[in-house]
């Protein structure tokens, strides 16, 4: 550039003005090269800046080939994002849109388990409660290199997608600085399309028993001497819920009402990010408000599970089990599609509701066994035999993830079909041998046949195959 602009220059004065010319002319010729200087430097100048931007655009074309999402409404634009990382390529999902989010909330509002239905999705990451380190809330320049790497994608832990992400986000408490810097953070949120998920819990005095359980822990230690804020298994729980804190009445009402005005100022501030406002007691209520979620964050819908932690922490689970002398009794069914046709029939139910409005998982009286065996799933024969093996290949996983603890593998049919079985079951345990009852009664009790509506598919695929005696 600077020598386009030299070499121009020394054409325009390379003028020679000729000897021996009158004064008037020698001033002519000055006004003019000084005219001629100051077009051809305009011209220099314009050339640079068409230059410049010639160069600017070469390089998003050769950088960042363009990314064409389909399907993207006019508003969604700016909440599209084609992020590049710096420690990886996105592969194959380059020009797969992702969208950012952040999840609002307050400690003990069932945060930690709706972020782990988020992360059952594939495309979703979210990276947990990545303020609660100091360091990176100290300031406004900390919190936006935080959210900048991110929502760039080279945020890495184990809940990251990476290339493949569609929609990127974490968790963060009120009281970590949300609030404290919430005009930069809105103006953040909005200049990037960052989208704002609220979680709150409805009841809050329940909160705050959570709340103060969960102070307690952390000095008694109920379990084996370790504080845990959150258990996977129902035996830890049911240590944690033992304690029963006092609260100070006097202060229970401005406390409630302290809470409340929180929850009240942190929806007014963000008020215009894109926002929802979820409920921890809808969520676990109300299967379809896991569908709202996906819909606004313009993810495809999947049916989204809290991992239940067995499979994913099953070395610590299994050092546990053997440290503390832990029985491991595996229950299974042998039949894997009467299995299924009850996964498919309790599905169903959660959303129809059959008896009376309310969905039930399990019964007790024979009417209502009756009433939930009369729908017939459709079963998609083209997956039936790839899920039956999933479902074989993780039985025989944990099989042998815990085949070093002391164990028994028992099968709800030979249960039914055996009473002595039980017995074993009390031997197993060490207890005194009694005759065990349940009241809980069977719902699907006819002919397999009748169970399904595309019988004759089903019949026909697993015709001849290992899967056979599954038709009995
Ligand atoms: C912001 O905080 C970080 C980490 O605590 C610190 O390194 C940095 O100097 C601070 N920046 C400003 C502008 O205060
Ligand atoms: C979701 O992840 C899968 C598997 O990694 C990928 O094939 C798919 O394109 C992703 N979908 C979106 C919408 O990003
Ligand atoms: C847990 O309890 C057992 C038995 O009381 C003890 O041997 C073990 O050291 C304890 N573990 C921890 C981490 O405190
Ligand atoms: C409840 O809190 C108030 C105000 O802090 C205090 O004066 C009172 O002693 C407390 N009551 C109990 C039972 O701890
Ligand atoms: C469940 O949530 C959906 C969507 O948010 C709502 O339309 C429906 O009324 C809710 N159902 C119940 C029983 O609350
Ligand atoms: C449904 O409710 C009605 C009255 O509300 C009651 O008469 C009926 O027995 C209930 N049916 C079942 C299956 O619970
Ligand atoms: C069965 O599942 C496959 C794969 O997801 C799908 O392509 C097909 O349409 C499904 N068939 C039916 C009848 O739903
Ligand atoms: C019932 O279970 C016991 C103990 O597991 C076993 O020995 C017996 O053979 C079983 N009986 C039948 C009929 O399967
Ligand atoms: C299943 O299909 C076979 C033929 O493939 C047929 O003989 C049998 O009757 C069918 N079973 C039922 C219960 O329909």
């Amino acid at each position: 550039m600077a020598e386009d602009l030299w070499f121009l220059n020394k054409d325009c004065f390379g003028l020679k003005s000729p000897k021996k010319s009158p004064i008037v002319l020698r001033t002519v010729v000055l006004v003019f090269s000084m005219l001629c200087g100051v077009y051809i430097f305009s011209i220099c100048l314009k050339q640079i800046s068409v230059y410049r931007k010639a160069n600017k655009f070469v390089e998003i074309q050769v950088i960042g080939q363009p990314c064409h999402a389909s399907g993207i409404e006019q508003w969604e634009i700016p909440y599209v994002h084609f992020p590049k990382p710096h420690t990886y390529s996105r592969n194959e999902c380059a020009c797969n849109p992702v969208r950012f989010f952040a999840i609002l909330s307050m400690q003990r509002s069932g945060s930690g388990w709706f972020e782990t239905l988020l992360n059952s999705h594939i495309n979703v990451s979210s990276n947990g409660e990545i303020f609660s380190v100091k360091e990176r809330r100290s300031n406004i320049s900390s919190i936006t290199s935080t959210l900048d790497k991110v929502y760039n994608l080279d945020w890495l832990n184990s809940a990251s997608k990476n290339e493949c992400s569609a929609a990127v986000g974490f968790k963060w408490m009120l009281n970590q600085g949300v609030m404290d810097h919430h005009d930069e953070i809105v103006e953040y949120f909005n200049r990037r399309g960052v989208f704002t998920i609220f979680l709150f819990r409805r009841n809050l005095l329940r909160r705050m028993i959570s709340v103060l359980a969960n102070t307690y822990d952390r000095d008694a230690k109920l379990l084996n001497g370790t504080h845990k804020s959150h258990v996977h298994s129902p035996d830890e729980a049911e240590i944690l819920a033992r304690y029963k804190p006092t609260i100070n009445s006097t202060l229970l009402i401005p406390n409630l009402k302290h809470e409340e005005a929180k929850i009240a100022k942190a929806l007014e501030y963000f008020k215009t990010t894109r926002h929802i406002v979820l409920y921890y007691e809808d969520l676990v209520n109300n299967r379809t408000k896991l569908m709202d979620v996906q819909e606004f964050l313009r993810i495809p819908q999947r049916d989204l599970k809290s991992r239940q932690g067995v499979m994913d922490h099953h070395d610590e689970i299994v050092e546990y089990f053997n440290r503390r002398g832990v029985f491991t009794i595996f229950l299974f069914r042998r039949n894997l599609l009467r299995r299924m046709i009850s996964v498919l029939a309790n599905t169903y139910d959660r959303d129809a509701k059959l008896l009376n409005g309310t969905h039930k998982s399990h019964v007790h009286s024979p009417d209502e066994a009756e009433i939930l065996a009369r729908y017939k799933p459709t079963i998609n024969s083209t997956l039936l035999i790839p899920n039956l093996k999933h479902e074989e290949a993780k039985i025989a996983k944990a099989l042998e993830y815990f085949k070093t603890t002391r164990h028994i593998v028992l099968y709800y049919e030979d249960l039914v079909n055996n009473r002595t079985k039980l017995m074993d079951v009390q031997e197993f345990l060490r207890i005194p041998q009694r005759d065990l009852k349940s009241r809980q009664v069977k719902i699907h009790k006819a002919p397999i046949s009748m169970q399904i509506e595309n019988w004759n598919d089903v019949n026909n695929t697993l015709k001849g195959t290992q899967y056979e005696g599954f038709l009995q």
